[in-house]
């Protein structure tokens, strides 16, 4: 049994599609920067204007290389959780990687009211998402499949997804 790893920008539904398919397959979610918050006791936003990204960046890699050992979960990662080889090296060992995507409009308008996302929090937030597309896209499209989440609601991503991948876990 394959663990089930979600990749992508953020406002992809990476976190309410993993709810799903956490009651759908009965396996348990760990959500990686639900993980992080609790374990540094402070809210990602918190963490880069403390500490700054890089050290997000270590600490992120870290809680991945622990989640990465689990077996027959599903993994909700931070969007920029591709950036570092290492990751998507370790998350690759048990889990099949099912990169989430958007459009840069649709992206905005899930991500627009929400303050928790320190990179957003820019004078043009669309501008900025897609140059952070541009630039990672080669590195989300190292997933083993890709999933276009435009116009479909959480379910209908997650109900694709265990379709697309049901004779591979
Ligand atoms: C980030 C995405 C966030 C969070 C942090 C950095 C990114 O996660 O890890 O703010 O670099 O794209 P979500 O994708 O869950 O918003």
């Amino acid at each position: 049994m394959k663990n089930i790893v979600l990749i992508g920008f953020m406002g992809t539904g990476k976190t309410e599609v993993g709810r799903i398919l956490s009651q759908r397959l009965g396996y348990d979610l760990l959500d990686a920067d639900s993980i992080i918050e609790q374990e540094q006791g402070i809210s990602i936003t918190e963490i880069f204007q403390r500490h700054g990204e890089p050290y997000f960046r270590d600490v992120e890699a870290d809680v991945i290389r622990r989640l990465s050992e689990k077996d027959r979960v599903i993994i909700s990662t931070g969007g920029g959780v591709v950036l570092r080889q290492e990751n998507m090296e370790n998350l690759r060992k048990k889990g099949i990687l099912v990169c989430l995507t958007a459009s840069p409009e649709t992206i905005l308008k899930r991500t627009g009211n929400d303050s928790s996302r320190p990179l957003l929090q820019v004078e043009d937030p669309l501008k900025k998402i897609k140059e952070l597309l541009e630039f990672r896209r080669p590195y989300y499209e190292r997933a083993d499949l890709m999933i276009d989440t435009d116009g479909k609601s959480p379910l209908e991503v997650a109900e694709e997804i265990i379709e697309r991948i049901k004779d591979s876990i």
